[in-house]
């Protein structure tokens, strides 16, 4: 008979093993991919981003896929952001300092024990790793409604949870020591998102930033990539907007476009088919994946 005392060590051991091994070690294995980052830009038009050769070359220069059909939620900015990880605006209708006590995507990474992360420029949590639920910060150049995890309660209220909401240096500290969580949210500062700036201020932000991450194999491995603007420009229109999909976790679609008729609510869609994580019960169950 084996004793209770060998099952016990065991036990310990394997304890002892899981949780020695470096958190990539430990990734849940996705359908189409293994990791999922999002950047957002702010505030154009399709139309607009299209004359940016950079920004029209840039899904065929990688054989990603172009989203001709994608389009914004509402204006202005922090209810699209909302609705990118809860599924719904929530109330939300302006940028403002207001808090939900809904559930997020988080809730349905966490207990799947898959690991995210909001990288947000410019943006220093308080001391210990808490929540800094400020509309800005001394730099000027964070903004509380550009951050979505910090206006859900059930983030801020979790001290783990604040912990995964971290300057946006903290990415290449990451990628070198391979613990690169598996659902990332970037949020670029207010002029490298082209919102205090430009168009064009944008898009070389954004050429100088993913391009790197692209050819790294730390970073791009079963990864996917969704580029993206909150809202157009005009609050006339329908509010399209010029979205990419690239990496090495995407089937770029024939032509490298694809015209499927998208939005944010696809995100959470395309992350929950992923790794079979259920839904929120929100706009996020009936929207349309991406195709990967
Ligand atoms: C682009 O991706 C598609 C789908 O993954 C693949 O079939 C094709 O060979 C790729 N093309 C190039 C030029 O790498």
């Amino acid at each position: 008979m084996v004793s209770l005392k060998f099952i016990s060590a065991v036990i310990a051991t394997a304890v002892a093993v899981v949780s020695a091994a470096p958190l990539e070690k430990r990734i849940v294995t996705g359908n189409s991919f293994d990791h999922f980052m999002v950047v957002v830009l702010e505030n154009e038009d399709y139309s607009a981003v299209m004359k940016n050769s950079y920004m029209s070359g840039l899904a065929a220069a990688h054989n990603g896929t172009l989203l001709t059909n994608y389009l914004a939620t509402t204006h202005p900015s922090q209810p699209n952001y909302i609705a990118m990880i809860g599924g719904a605006t929530l109330g939300f209708s302006s940028d403002n300092d207001g808090t939900t006590s809904s559930s997020s995507i988080v809730d349905l990474l966490e207990p799947a024990g898959i690991t995210w992360k909001e990288y947000a420029e410019n943006y220093t949590p308080l001391s210990g790793g808490g929540c800094d639920t400020s509309t800005s910060q001394a730099s000027g150049l964070y903004r509380r409604k550009h951050n979505p995890f910090i206006s859900f309660t059930k983030i801020t209220s979790n001290a783990a949870r604040c912990k995964n909401i971290v300057p946006a240096t903290q990415l290449q500290t990451d990628i070198s020591s391979g613990t690169l969580p598996q659902f990332m949210f970037y949020t670029p500062n207010m002029n490298n998102d082209g919102h205090d700036t430009s168009l064009s201020t944008a898009a070389t932000w954004l050429k100088g930033f993913i391009e790197p991450l692209l050819t790294n194999t730390a970073f791009n491995k079963r990864t996917a990539v969704l580029l993206t603007w909150d809202e157009s420009a005009s609050s006339s229109g329908n509010d399209q907007v010029w979205s990419v999909l690239v990496g090495t976790g995407v089937v770029a679609q024939p032509k490298n476009t694809d015209s499927t008729a998208y939005n944010h609510y696809s995100i959470l869609a395309t992350v929950e088919k992923n790794w079979g994580l259920g839904n929120l019960g929100q706009k996020d169950a009936t929207a349309t994946p991406f195709k990967l």
